[in-house]
């Protein structure tokens, strides 16, 4: 069974009739594979699934594509509807306000910030991003009160940022990262990915590429990481990348020396899409 609801009264009170513990997937829907794999996950693990779908003003930069962030409701419900056809006698409650004051009320001012994560990377670049990200995830989280969270692991750093939030605030909920879906020749699913034409997607299979390459060369050895940092040196001299770095897994860090799991962390600039990807390697 499914529900759409766009009002957080009408979710507040489908909430409190809830007597099973709830799972949550958040996402800013133009649902693909990638998200329908976390309700997946989501719905193995619980009776009743809620799901948002909301383009969260707050996580945009002034100049960044809110106003063209696709918005496809009728078709992400059909995709939905479609996915739970394989869970019988499960429940899914998609909550898709269309006014941010549902989320956000007028009198709403306040931010949460992760400090030190939210303001490397990604977050360097964007700055206030990650804040906007914390703060909505804060605030559906508190409206839903989930026993457990989806993330997608394309985006490492916000998977991080909400990870430290819950554990910053001891909120009771288990976050899980879900793998990154590919595309057959190694594009990973992004909803941003419809920006780009042809010939820019077949361009961008140099982003798979590179971290396959990166990945390869360390070759689970920590001894050929100087190696792995001369080709990120050379590969980085082509400004389309924003960044390709390595970064400890559970620290984020840069220093490597204790390291068990790396991750190699790229934004890779096609047009004016930025495409982020990431790959893990344990290393000893
Ligand atoms: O990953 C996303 O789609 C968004 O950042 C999230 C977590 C739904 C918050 O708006």
């Amino acid at each position: 069974m499914i529900k759409c609801l766009k009002k957080t009264s009408e979710l507040l009170l489908e909430r409190e009739k809830e007597i099973s513990p709830v799972g949550f997937v958040p996402t800013m829907g133009n649902l693909h594979q990638g998200h329908i794999s976390l309700l997946e996950e989501a719905l193995k693990e619980f009776k009743v699934v809620y799901f948002s779908i909301f383009v969260n003003p707050k996580q945009f930069g002034p100049t960044e594509d809110f106003h063209r962030y696709p918005r496809t409701l009728q078709n992400d419900l059909l995709l939905i509807e479609e996915s739970i056809k394989n869970f019988p006698g499960l429940k899914v409650v998609v909550f898709a306000p269309e006014n941010p004051e549902e989320i956000f009320p007028p009198a709403h001012k306040d931010v949460l910030s992760v400090s030190g994560l939210s303001t490397v990377l990604e977050g360097k670049i964007r700055p206030g991003h990650f804040d906007g990200v914390a703060t909505v995830v804060y605030r559906l989280f508190h409206l839903i009160k989930p026993t457990k969270a989806y993330f997608g692991l394309k985006d490492f750093q916000q998977y991080l940022v909400i990870k430290q939030m819950v554990k910053d605030l001891s909120l009771p909920i288990k976050i899980q990262g879900m793998p990154i879906i590919r595309e057959a020749q190694g594009l990973a699913l992004s909803s941003r990915n419809q920006y780009l034409s042809s010939e820019q997607k077949s361009l961008s299979l140099v982003l798979f590429k590179t971290l396959s390459k990166i990945k390869e060369i360390i070759d689970h050895k920590k001894i050929n990481l100087p190696k792995a940092k001369l080709f990120i040196e050379d590969t980085i001299k082509d400004p389309k990348w924003n960044y390709l770095v390595l970064r400890d897994s559970e620290t984020f860090q840069e220093d490597l020396t204790l390291s068990t799991n790396i991750t190699i962390l790229a934004v890779y600039q096609m047009g004016t899409t930025r495409l982020l990807d990431n790959m893990q390697v344990e290393v000893q």
